[in-house]
């Protein structure tokens, strides 16, 4: 995780820097510095805490036209302002933020610093003193910088200032993302494009174990071998607006807002002139060839991935796999003769399932990455892309991708069937549409899900979800939801699953919100709301139009049952945002948290 930027050029660098960390701040937010470089010398500002406290903490009198910045989420050594980035090397030259884990960091300090006296806890501060030692040898940055990073093993991307050298940034990245912004007099660095935008939209990739040399007239790719690289910039995709939260309150109820837009997007991404689906040749191939399905991801997309399995194998009639990434590699699977590895990912940047792509890739399977970031560590490591086209997600908890990336698993799934020459009866573009007008009938309600909430979660301990069938999968994600940003200890369970042991649980006035979305689990799921109101519990149902009973709290329109997922999921947003607000937490930025999960 964390975030880094950087600047050279003729501007003065701390608003571009403190800028561009707001920016990044979904990617840490636990401590944060910058150092800037000018002709007095380095000025460097480190805080505990998040980027406004660093804002108070910093000189604005001081000018500086290059210099570097990170918002930090601990790895190494609890947030601290001495466990901050900017590190610096025991003689001061030498300047260094990372975001990553250095793996061997504790051989590096035996075999080659064991003289040094350290400042830190951090794995970070041993790379910038193997710097100054092996400047000592050579006399030459670069070439220290480059000894360097040959030694390290783990994830970084690095950004390095020397206190005599006002011409260079150095640069190196390898696992965790790192891209070059390009100007005309100025060049920049940072972890994710959307930190820079206001400065430039033209950006260079850089690959794992390249080291760049940035300056403010020119950039240089290298491979650690010293050879040059050639690499043409792309434009990126974000509008500036896009990353502003505009009127609302909060990133995370912009975004639940969003999400009718995000379908209708969807719905004109992925469709021709024709009125026919619109996917990549490739990837229909792969789809048609393969034998089985494995996805891959991590919470909120492990939880989209469970729904888009019934979309697969209900609709394509391919056996699919759900696997967590960070357990995929321990108890690998006996895999089918023709695999496919579906990654699911917003950020496409999260560590656990990018080792598995690492490891499937040596394997010789072919992979396919569902994500909202084109052009991330996953969607270029894999075979095929898929993008959701949901906009920049900011707050940390994941609600537009989630419901964006069940939409994709549909169409998919749908493109496929009809590829194998399967009848279908189903729509996803029509049903799709009814999806996002009902969304909109509901985050028109917000009113009454905040009463909901307020009545229900605002003092209460814990909570529990259950459900059924689909709606089993949107209560795991209703649970998480709700104890990310509220900090209620929140479960899901198969509403039949509940009475094996955890209805032990349940006692007088216990928070459990049931949901029937589905004909066929009606009855079964109506009985266990019973149940759990016999032993005292406060119940709230919230189900589908055509399903419903008197007494249920939240009744949401109709939509084909399949697709029920899309929009449950959306009172159940709410429900933890609001709870969330009623018990004062941080609804965007949820502590121990960050939104691109770069270490495994
Ligand atoms: C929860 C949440 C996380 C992410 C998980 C995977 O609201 O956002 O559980 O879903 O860290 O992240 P991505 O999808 O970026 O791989």
């Amino acid at each position: 995780m964390c975030g880094i930027v950087g600047y050279i050029g003729s501007k003065d660098t701390k608003e571009i820097l403190l800028n561009g960390l707001e920016k990044l701040e979904y990617r840490g937010y636990d401590s944060a510095g910058i150092a800037t470089l000018n002709n007095e010398g380095l000025n460097l500002f480190k805080v505990k805490g998040r980027i406004a406290a660093l804002r108070d903490r910093v000189d604005h009198s001081v000018e500086a036209t290059m210099g570097i910045g990170h918002t930090r989420w601990a790895t190494h050594g609890v947030p601290s302002a001495t466990n901050a980035h900017p590190h610096q090397s025991t003689s001061g030259r030498f300047t260094l933020v990372h975001n990553g884990v250095i793996e061997n960091y504790q051989d590096l300090k035996r075999d080659y610093l064991g003289d040094v006296q350290f400042v830190s806890e951090t794995d970070t501060e041993v790379i910038v003193q193997l710097v100054e030692k092996n400047f000592k040898k050579t006399n030459d940055t670069a070439e220290a910088f480059r000894e360097t990073v040959s030694h390290l093993k783990g994830s970084y991307a690095l950004a390095l200032i020397d206190n005599e050298d006002q011409e260079t940034i150095y640069v190196a990245k390898n696992k965790s993302p790192l891209l070059v912004g390009l100007g005309e007099g100025f060049n920049l660095v940072a972890s994710d494009a959307m930190a820079t935008l206001k400065e430039t939209d033209q950006y260079l990739e850089i690959n794992d174990q390249e080291i760049v040399l940035v300056s403010r007239n020119y950039v240089e790719i290298q491979k650690l071998n010293g050879e040059t690289v050639e690499r043409e910039p792309y434009t990126a995709q974000i509008d500036v607006s896009d990353t502003e939260k505009g009127t609302y309150p909060h990133f995370m109820l912009k975004e639940i807002d969003e999400q009718p837009f995000v379908m209708r997007k969807i719905i004109q991404e992925y469709q021709d002139e024709n009125n026919d689906l619109k996917l990549d040749e490739d990837i229909r191939a792969a789809m048609k060839e393969c034998d089985r399905i494995y996805i891959i991801a991590a919470g909120t997309s492990y939880h989209a991935g469970l729904v888009g399995k019934q979309f697969i194998e209900k609709l394509a009639e391919i056996p699919v796999e759900v696997h967590v990434a960070s357990e995929f590699s321990y108890n690998m699977p006996l895999l089918s003769e023709k695999p496919l590895f579906v990654f699911i990912s917003q950020s496409g940047e999260t560590a656990d399932s990018r080792a598995v792509l690492v490891k499937i890739k040596e394997l010789g399977h072919p992979a396919l990455t569902i994500t909202n970031v084109p052009g991330s560590t996953l969607s270029r490591e894999a075979n095929y892309t898929l993008n959701l086209y949901a906009g920049p997600e900011i707050a940390v908890a994941s609600t537009k991708a989630y419901t964006a990336q069940m939409a994709v698993l549909a169409i998919l799934a749908v493109d496929t069937a009809r590829a194998k020459g399967l009848e279908l009866s189903f729509d996803p573009m029509q049903e799709l549409a009814i999806v996002a007008s009902a969304m909109e009938a509901l985050t028109d309600q917000k009113e009454t899900v905040e009463e909901l909430a307020r009545d229900y979660l605002a003092t209460s301990r814990n909570a529990f979800f259950i459900g059924r069938s689909t709606d089993y999968y949107v209560c795991v994600e209703g649970a998480l939801k709700l104890k990310e940003i509220s900090y209620i200890q929140a479960e899901g369970f198969a509403g039949g699953e509940l009475k094996h042991g955890t209805i032990a649980l349940i006692e007088e006035g216990t928070p459990v919100i049931a949901l029937a979305t589905q004909s066929e689990v009606n009855y079964g799921i109506r009985s266990n709301v019973q149940e759990v109101v016999a032993r005292g519990a406060n119940a709230m149902v919230v189900s589908m139009k055509g399903l419903e009973q008197d007494t249920d709290a939240f009744v949401i329109p109709e939509v084909h049952e399949l697709l029920t997922s899309l929009v449950s999921v959306v009172p159940l947003q709410l429900l933890a945002y609001y709870a969330a607000l009623h018990r004062d937490c941080d609804v965007d930025k949820p502590r121990n948290l960050a939104k691109s999960v770069t270490v495994e």
